[in-house]
């Protein structure tokens, strides 16, 4: 397993759609191995591919309580067949936009249709910040980021922050 280096917007890879898996090899398992790797010791609660610069559709996700026994799942191909009228509104962040956090509201319970690393169809109910984190990913399997639901201007901001940051990273 390896730690793969984690992509900072901007950057045209996290812009970008994902590319269907077709392929269910072991070196889609050794690519989920190295995503969690990666996420667990950002520390994040999830990572999509694109992030690490594959740019398959598959993202890990773990999203239990550092009390609780570990939930690592995968999801490969996802789609949201359904989401709840009712929303929920989370301080998101994300591992490509370091210590950035900001309100974003999205529906509180999805359905979602994906495969596993057998490429099994499977279907999961998700509500709470579960349903936040497999809505933020799949965004980003689509080129979408959580800042993309916020207002151009603190938009900006972030993304210039963003860009001084990846100046500092250069020179050191
Ligand atoms: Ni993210």
């Amino acid at each position: 397993m390896t730690i793969r280096p984690i992509i900072i917007h901007p950057d045209p890879r996290l812009k970008k759609k994902c590319d269907l898996i077709t392929c269910f090899d072991t070196s889609l398992k050794d690519l989920s191995d190295d995503m969690f790797e990666t996420m667990y010791n950002a520390p994040g609660i999830g990572l999509a591919a694109s992030q690490i610069g594959v740019m398959s559709q598959i993202f890990v996700m773990d999203c239990a309580l550092k009390e609780e026994k570990p939930n690592p799942l995968v999801f490969i191909n996802p789609i949201v067949s359904w989401s709840s009228e009712e929303t929920f509104t989370h301080n998101e962040g994300c591992l490509s936009i370091p210590e950035q956090y900001d309100d974003v509201t999205r529906p509180a319970v999805v359905r979602v249709s994906y495969q596993n690393l057998e490429g099994k169809a499977s279907k999961s109910l998700c509500e709470g910040i579960e349903a936040t984190c497999v809505q933020h990913e799949i965004d980003h399997l689509n080129g979408k980021l959580f800042i993309d639901y916020l207002s151009s201007l603190k938009r900006r901001m972030i993304t210039d922050k963003m860009k001084k940051l990846k100046r500092e990273i250069v020179r050191k």
